[in-house]
């Protein structure tokens, strides 16, 4: 593709107004807000407010007088409609690793004649963790989680199962669950369905509601742009709230917090899957994330999001500098989320050497090198730049360079 298409690519973008709405470093190209979103600016402003008058002068009337108190539920309603749910399911708390807990739990003793969690072999580790933890604690001690290969999903789904645990985009390849069809295929046996939605949420259509799911969770650091270690969000249907035991029966999940009642008597409704004290500095600063997806088509966000992969790609053929790598992610992408995926076995150096040379993209063990197009903030430029900087890291073996494969704690 020619430098003058993608400048044209650059010009028709509807998004393109949306890049100011982010404080982005001279320069750099950010291919990994699949990992940790930009900084909004608005974002940045509201994290000075919250610690300068909220905090500073408000102090602890703040929890009435900023509202402090029904932040989780603001939240929780206004990542709600990118998820395609109605009023009243999603809050937002904790992460997704203690939400997949509670949310686990509930299932369970929503199906006690039943002891499988089926989940995929390649899900996110830390969520087959927490089920692996559920198990020992299990009090029968014959919870049993079952891992299937992708395309072995539909044949486990028998009468044993009690909870199908799903990521919807596979977190290293991208690859997209068909989450009508599954929730419906396990609905048909009586399986419950929870599905993460951390690489999905802000960047993919979603429709919570119209595809029957019963239960969901994501975070709010990747393409909700919250920040990192943004607190996560839970989606439980109307239809299930009144039948849920949640575990983790903390006094912000009470139904009347500061009566300080002996008794754990459930919230209502969402409240009832909170646990502790919400980190209000965090939450805060999500809330003002949000705001850049205001008044925003989510179709017209993932149609740039393919694009700015199909460019990618397309640039990359040009050049020949994926001739040493495997297409991990699918060729197709309606297939795919906002990322590719590229297999190579010096991948953690490449991804060093395209970071040194300001291309940000991150390294998933044991040989992946991961691309996140946020399309919120990059240009068709920034992807065509990108290809021209792993054009060069590969044709010069540029990776080879001994400092290129010094690992740190988080790769
Ligand atoms: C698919 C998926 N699930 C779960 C997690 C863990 O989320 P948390 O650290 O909020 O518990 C991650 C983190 O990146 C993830 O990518």
């Amino acid at each position: 593709m020619s430098p003058d298409h993608v400048r044209k690519l650059d010009r028709l973008d509807p998004l393109a107004g949306k890049r100011d709405l982010f404080v982005l470093p001279e320069g750099l190209i950010y291919l990994d807000g699949n990992s940790l979103g930009a900084l909004p600016v608005a974002a940045q402003q509201r994290a000075a407010e919250i610690v300068a008058q909220q905090w500073g002068q408000d102090l602890v009337k703040s929890w009435n007088t900023h509202a402090w108190i029904d932040l989780p539920v603001k939240v929780g309603e206004k990542i709600a409609p990118m998820l395609g749910a109605a009023v009243g399911q999603v809050i937002c708390c904790d992460s997704i690793s203690v939400n997949l807990f509670k949310l686990l739990a509930a299932a369970l003793q929503m199906q006690t004649d039943r002891h499988v969690i089926l989940s995929q072999e390649d899900n996110f580790p830390a969520d087959l963790y927490i089920a692996e933890g559920l198990g020992r604690i299990s009090a029968s001690g014959t919870l049993e989680l079952k891992l299937v290969e992708d395309n072995g999903i539909e044949e486990a789904m028998d009468e044993s199962v009690a909870v199908l645990m799903l990521t919807h985009v596979n977190y290293k390849s991208g690859k997209i669950h068909d989450m009508r069809r599954l929730t419906q295929l396990a609905h048909d046996k009586g399986i419950l369905v929870v599905w993460d939605l951390a690489h999905s949420a802000g960047a993919v259509p979603l429709a919570l509601d119209d595809c029957h799911v019963d239960f969901a969770v994501g975070c709010g650091y990747k393409y909700l742009n919250g920040g990192p270690g943004s607190p996560a969000f839970i989606y439980a249907a109307k239809r299930h709230q009144d039948r849920i035991r949640q575990p983790l029966s903390g006094w912000m999940g009470h139904a009347a917090p500061f009566a300080f009642d002996t008794q754990y008597l459930a919230a209502q409704g969402m409240r009832q899957f909170l646990c502790g004290t919400p980190p209000i500095l965090s939450m805060g600063v999500l809330d003002a994330a949000l705001d850049v997806f205001e008044g925003l088509d989510m179709q017209v966000l993932r149609d740039k999001s393919r694009q700015l992969g199909e460019l990618f790609l397309e640039q990359a053929a040009d050049t020949g500098c994926l001739a040493e790598f495997e297409l991990v992610s699918p060729t197709d992408s309606t297939q795919r989320g906002s990322q590719l995926a590229l297999g190579h076995p010096r991948a953690f150096a490449i991804c060093q050497a395209l970071i040194d040379r300001g291309v940000i993209a991150d390294f998933r063990a044991p040989d992946v090198l991961r691309l996140g197009f946020a399309p919120l903030y990059l240009r068709y430029r920034d992807i065509a730049r990108s290809v021209e900087i792993l054009a060069d890291v590969m044709a010069g073996k540029i990776y080879q360079e001994e400092k290129y494969s010094k690992r740190q704690k988080v790769t």
